[in-house]
């Protein structure tokens, strides 16, 4: 926390409704967002503009929206606390997303990992929101004078250039723009692909054994981690560099039980793989098992989310107007009384 930071800090942070979310998306985010609401002001937000920089079918587009949302609400985020909302019940995003571009150098845009990533991936619709994809985001983050964002590894560069474009427009017209600083979860488990632990758990890896979604079925977990690629070893240690399949499954136990490293070991050492597979998988299914119920309940109880979501974009636009009518006078845009400032 810098000097900045107020006893109430405002949290903004937001996920894409691209499809279900994984383990890691739990224990990395969602997990930590519930935690965060104490003693906060916390906006979560489903990023729908976002998503369309890639190609979206609009029928399935619109159940994984509301999907996420119930999602959100599932995994405990108070929607008496915080302001669960969707980004494009607030048009305000997209319009101070117009006006941070032009505070944006295309070079900078140009060098975002993230962008040469996707730009690869694909191939056939490098479109222009694509490439300003950062801008938009950075756009969520100041809109609401946010303190702080909890953000992964994979965002640290967009939430970098998010301050520097705040820097800019405050370095020409003053201090308008509150500067955001990452929040980076103490403990937060780094969840690996089950057959390629190498690698960080992705919902969009190839095979569906490598990833462990949020709302799997409890069978489906336990033959998931069953399979999961360990090594010939035979013994259970925590050596990420030459066990780093048995290393991912002890820090998915750790995650799952509470418990650490320590207790990790001594409850496993002289067992064989095969159990650390299955109480592993046990320990993910018990805590997931209140979180799809609640999520079946949002989800079946379609009147209720859409309740909770217009309150969150009610809050959220009263919110954003008091920094767009900062950032439009600064900018010296005219208002619509007619009355030049
Ligand atoms: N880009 C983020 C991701 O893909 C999602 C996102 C959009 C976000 N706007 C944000 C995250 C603002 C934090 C704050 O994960």
């Amino acid at each position: 926390m810098n000097e900045s930071t107020p006893a109430r800090p405002v949290v903004f942070s937001a996920a894409q409704p691209t499809g279900q979310l994984t383990i890691g998306n739990y224990f990395g985010a969602l997990r930590n967002w519930v935690a965060l609401q104490e003693g906060r002001e916390c906006l979560f937000c489903v990023v729908d503009l976002h998503a369309l920089t890639v190609r979206q079918d609009p029928k399935v587009f619109r159940e994984w929206i509301a999907d996420l949302a119930a999602l959100y609400l599932a995994c405990g985020i108070d929607p008496e606390q915080s302001a669960v909302f969707i980004q494009s019940h607030v048009p305000a995003h997209a319009e101070l997303a117009w006006m941070l571009s032009t505070f944006t150098q295309v070079g900078e845009l140009e060098r975002m990992t993230q962008f040469k990533d996707k730009a690869q991936r694909h191939k056939t619709n490098v479109n222009a929101g694509l490439f300003t994809y950062p801008v938009l985001m950075a756009a969520d983050i100041l809109l609401y004078g946010t303190h702080q964002v909890p953000v992964g590894d994979d965002q640290k560069q967009h939430l970098e250039l998010t301050r520097d474009i705040a820097n800019r427009f405050n370095g020409i017209h003053g201090p308008v723009l509150q500067v955001p600083e990452p929040i980076i979860a103490k403990g937060a488990a780094r969840v690996r692909d089950l057959q390629d632990p190498t690698k960080k758990m992705s919902k969009t890896a190839a095979s569906e054994l490598a990833r462990v979604m949020i709302l799997d079925d409890p069978k489906l977990i336990l033959k998931k981690f069953k399979k999961a690629v360990t090594d010939s070893l035979g013994e259970i240690r925590y050596d990420n560099e030459n066990q780093p399949g048995v290393a991912n499954l002890l820090e998915i136990w750790c995650a799952a039980t509470g418990n650490d490293m320590d207790a990790a070991l001594s409850h496993f050492s002289h067992n064989m793989y095969g159990k650390l597979k299955v109480e592993t998988a046990e320990a993910v299914i018990a805590l997931l098992e209140p979180v799809q119920s609640r999520f079946k309940q949002w989800r079946e109880d379609e009147p209720a989310l859409a309740k909770v979501l217009a309150a969150g974009a009610e809050q959220a636009r009263g919110r954003a107007e008091v920094t767009m009518g900062k950032v439009h006078d600064a900018l010296g845009l005219m208002v619509e009384s007619g009355r030049f400032e």
